[in-house]
């Protein structure tokens, strides 16, 4: 085999409850993740050396190096292997580069797969949760897909049944947030107001809500704990959530640490009337629909 594409997708948090600061720097987590039709495709080739290629959707953001999760994803699965194997990888990505839907870590698990496959390893995915969980706190997920909740920094995963399908619009802004520097504001805004921070727990309603595939009731219980700070770093977030009040969405959020702002419909058709409108609006520099759960990474 010379060549393997694998298609991943998107995810938006539906519960973000973040903890207590840990000593390690990482916070103690509750995180409903919600895997989404918006997909990132990555294309490994046997090759000597390593290196990758950046398409698509603000492509000119991700960096063609080492730095880039997707090689150092593969440079991990070698070194797991013991061998000194090689890749071409190319990203053809849609999801907003630092947007808040793990958009990196979603081409890290692609590679993961794509070069489990193409170099024959056929490693289980055990193996490849543990590299995962070494390259960042969401690529479990995003090798995972679905929806499940992520506890300890988000990477420690349990399933979760859905009762159907929700539709989403997705507001994607210009340039990203980072992840790092939001919950570095979540920590001071919370350390100013002297808040209590309370240990994270999953909301039963929210469960519940996500069980009976209801969207209504899923839309009242969506919780973002770094939707303060997000919208603190970029003031404009506040108007684009407020836009999609407005218009009828049954949930608003921002996406993990953002800047991407989430809206729930009731249907496919709202979903697509809420974007219509959302775009005349003029509060976003694009509007995507998307639905959910979808699954993990797939080999095409
Ligand atoms: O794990 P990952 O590299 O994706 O995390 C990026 C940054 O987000 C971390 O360096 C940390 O600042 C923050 N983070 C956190 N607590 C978590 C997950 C991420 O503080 N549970």
């Amino acid at each position: 085999m010379n060549s393997v594409t694998v298609r991943v997708p998107a995810k938006v948090n539906l519960q973000l409850a973040v903890g207590p600061l840990r000593d390690d720097g990482y916070h103690d987590l509750v995180n409903v993740f919600h895997a989404v039709s918006i997909f990132d495709e990555v294309t490994a080739t046997a090759e000597t050396g390593m290196s990758v290629r950046v398409e698509g959707e603000s492509a000119d953001q991700v960096p063609e190096d080492d730095d880039n999760l997707a090689i150092r994803a593969a440079l991990a699965l070698a070194r797991h292997a013991g061998r000194s194997y090689g890749v071409n990888l190319i990203i053809r990505k849609a999801i907003p580069v630092a947007g808040g839907m793990a958009g990196g870590s979603a081409d890290a698990a692609a590679a993961l797969v794509a070069c489990n496959e193409l170099w024959g390893l056929g490693l289980p995915v055990e193996d490849l949760m543990e590299i995962a969980a070494d390259l960042g706190s969401d690529v479990p997920f995003a090798l995972l897909g679905g929806t499940a909740v992520g506890t300890g920094r988000g990477e420690r995963l349990t399933p979760l049944e859905v009762g159907g399908r929700f539709h989403w619009v997705f507001a994607l802004a210009d340039g990203g947030l980072s992840t790092a520097k939001v919950y570095a504001e979540c920590d001071r805004m919370r350390e100013a107001t002297g808040e209590e921070i309370a240990w994270p727990r999953a909301a039963d309603p929210l469960l519940a809500a996500l069980r009976r595939g209801d969207a209504k009731a899923l839309g009242s219980e969506l919780a973002n704990d770094l939707q303060p700070a997000a919208v603190m770093l970029r003031r404009s977030l506040a108007r684009t959530l407020e836009a999609g009040r407005e218009q009828g969405a049954v949930g608003t959020l921002v996406s993990g640490s953002g800047p991407t702002c989430a809206f729930l419909a009731e249907s496919e058709a709202h979903a697509g009337e809420l974007a219509l409108s959302l775009k005349a609006a003029g509060v976003a520099r694009d509007v995507i629909t998307a639905y959910g759960p979808v699954p993990g990474p797939t080999v095409v």
